[in-house]
C-alpha cells in the first residue's frame, strides 16, 4: 500500500504565521508539523509516499524532507496543488502515483499517539472499499462526524452544528482505487471545495466503507488552540519516554 500526505491550502485559520510560511512547515514542540504524518506512515510500515503541497513555499519541503533520508527512506515523491480546492482536489492529484494500488491518506497536520498499523493491516484484509479511522471528542462540531447504526457508519456530516455522534473522523483514510472515479463525481461545496466527507459518503452509500477507533491521543494543528494543544500532547508523550528509558537504564531522566 502507498502512502499520501496532504500538504496543500493556505492555512488562513493560522494567519500571519502562515504569512510567509506554509502551515505544514511551522513547529510541533520539536520537529516541523510534516514530520508526523510521514512518522506515521512509515511507521505503519508504507515506505512509498507523495507528499502534496502547493502555495509560495513548495520548494522549501524539499529542501527540509530530501528524499526522506531522516524516517529511514531512499526516496520521497512530490507534487502540487495549484491553488486550495479541497482535500480531495489534493487527492486527486496522486492518481498517477497511487498506478491502481491502494493507498492510505494522511492530512498533514494531523498528529496521533499511536500506531495506525492494526488499522491498515484490517484494511489491506477487506475485499474492497474504505477505511476511515474514528476518535471520540468533547468538539465534534469542528470535524467530519460519524452517525453510528449497530456496527456501521450510516453517514458522515462535515462540521455540523448539532452533531449526531462525539465520534470525529480523522484525517486519515484508507482507499482503494475507485478513489478517483468517485472524486471525479464530486460537484464544490458550499465554501468552494471538493469534501473528503462527500468522497467517505459514497463508499457509505455503496456499503463497503469500514472504520477503526483510534487508540491514543488524536488531535488536528490548524487552529491557535489545537497547534499549540499538539505541541503540549507531544511534550507529555516525550516526558513520558524519557522517564521510561530512565527507568530502564536505572538513571535519572534529568532536567523535564
Ligand atoms: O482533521 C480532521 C478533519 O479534517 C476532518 O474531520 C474533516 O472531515 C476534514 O474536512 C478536515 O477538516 P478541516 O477543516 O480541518 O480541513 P482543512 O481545510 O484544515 O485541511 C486539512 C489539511 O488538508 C491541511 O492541513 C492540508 C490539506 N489540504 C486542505 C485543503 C483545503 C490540502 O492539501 N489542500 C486543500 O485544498
Amino acid at each position: 500500500m502507498k502512502g499520501v500526505v496532504l500538504a496543500g491550502g493556505t492555512g488562513s485559520r493560522l494567519y500571519p504565521l502562515t504569512k510567509i510560511t506554509n502551515k505544514h512547515l511551522l513547529p510541533v514542540y520539536d520537529k516541523p508539523m510534516i514530520f508526523y504524518p510521514i512518522e506515521m506512515l512509515v511507521e505503519a510500515g508504507i515506505r512509498d509516499i507523495l507528499i502534496v503541497t502547493g502555495g509560495r513555499n513548495a520548494g522549501d519541503f524539499l529542501r527540509l524532507l530530501g528524499n526522506g533520508k531522516q524516517f529511514g527512506l531512499s526516496h520521497l515523491n512530490y507534487t502540487y496543488q495549484e491553488g486550495e480546492g479541497g482535500i480531495a482536489e489534493a487527492l486527486s492529484l496522486a492518481e498517477h502515483f497511487a498506478d491502481g494500488q491502494r493507498i492510505c491518506v494522511v492530512l498533514g497536520d494531523n498528529l496521533i499517539e499511536g500506531s495506525i498499523r492494526g488499522a491498515v493491516e484490517e484494511f489491506l484484509r477487506q475485499p474492497r472499499g474504505a477505511r476511515i479511522l474514528l476518535k471520540e471528542v468533547p468538539d465534534a462540531e469542528r470535524f467530519g462526524v460519524a452517525e453510528i447504526r449497530g456496527d456501521r457508519i450510516v453517514g458522515i456530516e462535515e462540521k455540523p452544528k448539532h452533531p449526531k455522534s462525539r465520534y470525529a473522523v480523522t484525517g486519515i483514510y484508507m482507499y482503494d482505487n475507485t478513489v478517483f472515479d468517485k472524486i471525479r463525481r464530486l460537484v464544490p461545496s458550499a465554501r468552494g471545495e471538493l469534501e473528503i466527507t462527500d468522497v467517505n459518503n459514497m463508499y457509505i452509500q455503496e456499503g463497503t466503507m469500514t472504520f477503526s477507533f483510534l487508540e491514543g491521543w488524536w488531535t488536528d494543528a490548524g487552529t491557535f488552540d489545537s497547534l499549540l494543544r499538539a505541541a503540549n500532547l507531544v511534550a507529555e508523550q516525550r516526558r513520558r519516554q524519557r522517564e521510561k528509558a530512565a527507568a530502564h537504564s536505572g538513571e535519572s531522566p534529568g532536567r523535564l
